[in-house]
């Protein structure tokens, strides 16, 4: 059998050398850091989960119909009657939010150990891009379903747009091929979904995976591993991605996938935060829900939109901090100041500003999801503050802290003291 195989392998290499030489590149003798931590675990989970995402993608589509009078009817059809169709559904659903969960903690990774610094800038600019086109990939497939939460959350997404002064009507009516949401607008969001976001986010991630290899990965540490190289040329604190990382992978993808069926056949709804029970009722465009949320994953930038006054009767200044929230991510290689890069080795302001940071995100993300009224329960109303108010501010308070985490860097990250970096990694 071994003889077979290796004939074969002969056979075809001396064909297409191009496959061997490209895993020698990307795998058997890509040299990476020997100290990688339970933090690395997350971007090969995240190509994971893409794969389940597209195969459970693919198998929906092949019952699912783009059409406002049948697509509801069509998911309760997967639901109920396709066989195994409940779980295609649940798997993908769940993956939605499996996704962000993992793609959030790998950007985190990236903060706590200075990845985006030089010379690692594009790694990051290509993650960036790779999170706003996955937040567009949920948007439109959150329509998908034709649910009350679909309908009016893609309404009130879209009329966003409208509050841009001069084109946002009209863009807003182009972006939904209609005056209001309908079936137009579920045609264009179902082929983005389908088609046009994948494709971008399969190219995105290609082109950040090649640009971090080009390179070469950074560490718990965030020390240069190339400095030290060994009489073949090999960093001394570098091991082969294969076979070290790769069973290390496999390691973190079975734990993945426990966590992840456990939610899937006990929790799949997740209590309301994974599928929103608005969502199964069908979209009515006569009956407003009481409290439309987005799901979990982007009520921070809800919150921050919620939070900024209107102007004018406009709700732009809110659209333009939400806008601004997400598009200050790219600038991060260039505010951070810092001579060193792992947390391991900064200074006091650094770690308590990313402390901070977190807090404040995590704060934002529970406002989101909370009608702006929550703080009634905890007996706020007793105080002379309208709990509404209370809420409002403490939201406002977390968005001038988000956006301080990054324009206060350039200044905190000079004058932090930092600890000197070892030579080779701990
Ligand atoms: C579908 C989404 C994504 C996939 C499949 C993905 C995949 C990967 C993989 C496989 C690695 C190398 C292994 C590792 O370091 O964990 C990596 C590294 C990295 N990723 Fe991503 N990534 C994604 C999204 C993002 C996002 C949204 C960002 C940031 C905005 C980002 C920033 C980085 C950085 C800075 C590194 C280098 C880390 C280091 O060397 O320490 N990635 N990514």
């Amino acid at each position: 059998m071994n003889r077979l195989l290796t004939a074969a392998w002969d056979w075809f290499d001396a064909r297409m050398p191009t496959v061997g030489e490209e895993w020698r590149k990307h795998a058997s003798e890509y040299y990476a850091p020997k100290n990688f931590n339970f933090w690395y675990y997350f971007g090969a989970l995240s190509i994971l989960v893409l794969v389940i995402q597209i195969v459970s993608g693919i198998f929906l589509t092949m019952h699912y119909k783009p059409d406002a009078g049948l697509a509801f009817g069509s998911v309760e059809y997967i639901m109920r009657d396709v066989p195994g169709g409940w779980l295609i559904r649940y798997i993908h659903s769940t993956g939605a939010s499996a996704f962000f969960a993992v793609v959030y903690l790998h950007m985190f990774r990236a903060m706590l150990y200075g990845s985006y610094q030089q010379p690692r800038e594009l790694v990051w600019i290509f993650g960036v891009l790779i999170y706003l086109t996955l937040m567009g990939e949920a948007f439109f497939g959150y329509l998908l379903p034709w649910g009350q939460m679909s309908y009016w959350g893609a309404q009130v997404i879209v009329n966003l747009f409208g509050t841009i002064p001069f084109i946002g009507p009209d863009l807003a009516i182009w972006i939904r091929g209609d005056y209001v949401v309908g079936d137009a607008t579920l045609n264009r969001f179902f082929a983005l979904h389908v088609i046009a976001l994948p494709l971008a986010l399969l190219g995105l991630i290609a082109a950040h995976i090649l640009a971090l290899h080009d390179v070469g990965s950074n560490n718990p540490d965030g020390i240069d591993i190339k400095k030290k190289k060994d009489a073949n040329g090999h960093p001394l604190d570098g091991v082969p991605f294969h076979p070290y990382y790769t069973v290390k992978d496999i390691a973190g993808a079975v734990v993945f996938l426990a966590v992840f069926c456990a939610i899937l056949f006990f929790a799949p709804e997740m209590g309301g935060y994974f599928l929103e029970y608005n969502n199964f009722i069908p979209a009515d465009p006569l009956k407003t829900p009481e409290h439309i949320a987005p799901v979990w994953y982007f009520t921070p930038y809800y919150s921050i939109l919620r939070a900024v006054p209107p102007l004018f009767n406009s709700q732009f200044p809110g659209v333009m901090a939400m806008g601004l929230a997400t598009m200050i991510l790219f600038f991060l290689p260039w505010l951070d100041r810092s001579p060193v890069r792992s947390i391991r080795y900064r200074g006091v302001y650094y770690k308590s500003a990313l402390a901070t940071f977190v807090v404040v995100f995590l704060v934002l993300g529970y406002l989101g999801v909370k009608p702006t009224t929550v703080w009634g329960q905890f007996g706020f109303d007793a105080f002379f503050l309208d709990t509404k108010d209370i809420a409002t501010w403490v939201a406002r308070l977390c968005t001038i802290l988000y956006f301080a985490f990054f324009l206060l860097m350039p200044w905190y990250t000079a004058i932090d003291k930092c600890k000197p970096e070892p030579e080779r990694v701990t």
